[in-house]
């Protein structure tokens, strides 16, 4: 009769302690995850592919993205065309397009594709 009152009594307390010893490692695990997702956010971010134009888009943003996935990857992840405005594309084709090597007519239909998917 001792026994299986012993027993019962015992249970309820094992389960109740079994959970808050899990809820301190759940807790770490919590933290541990949102790192691990800010880093695959970040690495997601770094990865995403630049929009592609649809096939009747223009003949030079069609060329423009061949250049800029060619010509533009080199040194970084692609910059998103979206990061910046149109009216600051011109500049930033002309400084990193230079880096790139890029010749003149080059330039224009890099500016023409990230223009047409810029802010
Ligand atoms: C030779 C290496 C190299 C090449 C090729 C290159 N870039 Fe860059 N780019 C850089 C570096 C380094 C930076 C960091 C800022 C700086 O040094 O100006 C940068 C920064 C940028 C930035 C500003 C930062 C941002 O996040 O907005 C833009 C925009 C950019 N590059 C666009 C381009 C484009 C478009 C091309 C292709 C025409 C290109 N890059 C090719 C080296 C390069």
């Amino acid at each position: 009769m001792k026994t299986p009152r012993g027993v019962k009594i015992r249970s309820p307390r094992a389960k109740s302690r079994g959970e808050s010893r899990a809820r301190s490692p759940l807790d770490f695990a919590r933290g541990e995850r949102i790192i691990a997702l800010l880093l695959l956010g970040a690495l997601w971010g770094c990865a995403e592919a630049p929009p592609i134009p649809p096939p009747d888009a223009a003949p030079e943003v069609q060329e423009g993205h061949r250049l800029f996935l060619a010509k533009c990857t080199l040194c970084h992840s692609p910059v998103q065309p979206a990061e910046h405005a149109a009216a600051a594309w011109p500049k930033l084709v002309d400084k990193y397009g230079l880096r790139a090597r890029l010749k003149p007519e080059e330039k224009a239909e890099v500016l023409a594709y990230v223009q047409q998917y810029s802010k």
